[in-house]
């Protein structure tokens, strides 16, 4: 199977519960993006791997067009439910491969993509999408899961999230990132780590993780070096994790 396919078959058995995530419709992190982006009423916004719409659905409140994407159709279902529920009927929903953006050049003002880049096989690939569909000025907004910077924990962290989901391809680190969005035409105004936690056992509940591969990972976590462990604590209940959170504008 292709990752494309791990993708739909991970999300699309499990998606009610990215409705339901905690994690996804954390109001704080979504007053945030906004804060931070200050779209304007008649901005058009694409929200790129829209899962669940919980990032659509924020922008639809203050926006009038958002259009949202998704490779998987089961997510996108639970993206109408959660719009209806949210009294939200301004953001059209499509399938479609953030690898080959069914847009043309310079048409959006804000491409926002949130919890996703660390799913897509070719990341420069999908960011030179969302930098040519974006208009010149315009905005640019990623939020995704990163490990901290160093050859153990990008290889360690990295193994544990495939462990909980297969359809995991990798999560760059802050040094990772400002190498990889050197080469695209963006303006970086701010990029941080954000420390975070999930919560256990709903994050491993969430993917429908099996009790070897959560054993496998409370193992790798254990193994850690002490330098490793100081930054990823953990116990039954919870890890420590970091967000990389990237806002630019497009040259
Ligand atoms: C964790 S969910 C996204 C959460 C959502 N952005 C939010 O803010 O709540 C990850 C989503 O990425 C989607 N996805 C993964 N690969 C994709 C691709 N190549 N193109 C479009 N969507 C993709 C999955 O189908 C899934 O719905």
């Amino acid at each position: 199977m292709g990752n494309q396919d791990i993708v739909k078959n991970n999300f699309g058995s499990k998606a009610l519960n990215y409705r339901l995530s905690s994690t996804h419709s954390n109001s704080d992190d979504l007053e945030r993006m906004i804060n931070f982006l200050k779209p304007k009423h008649n901005d058009i916004v694409l929200d790129i791997a829209t899962g669940a719409g919980h990032t659509a659905i924020a922008f639809a409140k203050v926006n009038s067009n958002v259009v949202a994407i998704d490779i998987t159709k089961e997510m996108l279902l639970q993206a109408q439910i959660a719009s209806k529920q949210a009294s939200v009927d301004n953001i059209e929903f499509l399938e479609a491969d953030v690898h080959n953006l069914p847009f043309r050049d310079n048409f959006f003002d804000i491409v926002a993509c949130r919890f996703a880049v660390h799913h897509f096989y070719n990341v420069q690939k999908t960011l030179k999408e969302m930098c040519r569909v974006l208009k010149p000025e315009a905005k640019f907004y990623i939020l995704d899961c990163s490990v901290i910077d160093g050859d153990e924990t990008e290889m360690v962290i990295n193994r544990l999230e495939a462990l909980r989901d297969s359809s995991h391809v990798y999560s760059l680190s802050k040094r990772q990132w400002i190498k990889l969005l050197k080469d695209l035409p963006l303006e970086i105004k701010n990029i941080d780590l954000l420390k975070r936690q999930y919560k256990l056992p709903e994050w491993f509940d969430r993917m429908g993780t099996n009790n070897d591969n959560r054993q496998k990972i409370f193992e790798l976590l254990n193994n850690l070096s002490e330098n490793s462990k100081s930054f990823y604590q953990f116990s039954q209940t919870f890890i420590d994790t970091y967000y990389i959170e990237i806002i630019a504008k497009k040259l």
